[in-house]
């Protein structure tokens, strides 16, 4: 593993990353001259206490929220200096997100959810189905394909949501607390199939999360703590 920033292997680089957010009465430091380097297949972990940042860098790695200093460079492009073309494409194409919510459309199946982001980006509807239902099957929801979100028990929806984040074929999935609302054994389930399937597809990923157990899966595990990272600690 290389942490040279000139290496192509790099794929995420943050440097002197600051987030502030300011009040009527005070400014909130959150992030404070946070760095990252993140090699290209590397399954990386992001542990911190509830109000420690997670939440706030993963948005700003994802192009949702803006930092306030530093710069964000995804394989070789900073990230604050795309158009807004530039910034959709990278969010639709390169980025597969997952959340704490699965965010699935009520009105549509688990094989519709996992199909239309691949739709969408232009992908013909006979590919996109056919892609869906190999996602779905790689996830174990293949009997589950036609059924409603509401009618998905919670890790049957987060196996939906898994599948979608990998249909347009990302180069970096982002996890934010992807197990937060999951009892212990179905929050393990679902911890290892998204690193075993980061694994079968060969992508980056970033997870944040304040379990232990699922940290303990990464292969770079790093500590957020007062606004900055580290290789070592603890919770
Ligand atoms: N829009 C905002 N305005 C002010 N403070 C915010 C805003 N968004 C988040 N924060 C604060 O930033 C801190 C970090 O939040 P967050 O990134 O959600 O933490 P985590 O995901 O680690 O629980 C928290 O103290 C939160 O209250
Ligand atoms: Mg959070």
């Amino acid at each position: 593993m290389t942490t040279d920033s000139n290496n192509r292997d790099v794929i995420v680089k943050i440097n002197n990353l600051e987030k502030t957010y300011k009040t009527s009465s005070e400014t909130l430091t959150i992030l404070k001259g946070l760095n990252m380097n993140v090699s290209r297949g590397t399954k990386c972990v992001i542990v911190g206490k509830s109000g420690s940042g997670k939440s706030t860098l993963l948005n700003i790695i994802g192009g949702l929220d803006t930092a306030s200093s530093g710069t964000v460079e995804i394989d070789g492009e900073i990230i604050s200096s795309l158009g807004e073309e530039a910034l959709t494409d990278y969010r639709q194409k390169f980025l597969g997100l997952i959340f704490q919510f699965h965010y699935l459309l009520k009105d549509f199946t688990a094989l519709e959810n996992v199909f239309l982001p691949s739709y969408m980006a232009g992908v013909s509807k006979k590919d996109a189905m056919e892609k869906a239902r190999a996602l779905l099957e790689d996830v174990g929801l293949s009997d589950r394909a036609n059924h409603l979100p509401s009618a998905l028990s919670g890790g049957e929806r987060q196996r939906v949501a898994v599948a979608r984040s990998l249909i347009n074929e990302p180069e970096l999935i982002l996890a934010d607390e992807p197990t937060g609302n999951l009892d212990p054994a179905n929050a393990a389930v679902i911890g290892d199939l998204l690193f075993s399937m980061a694994d079968k597809y060969r992508k980056t990923l970033i997870l944040v999360t304040h379990d232990m157990n699922l940290a303990a899966k990464g292969d770079l595990k790093l500590f957020l703590r007062n606004g900055a990272l580290s290789e070592d600690g603890e919770l």
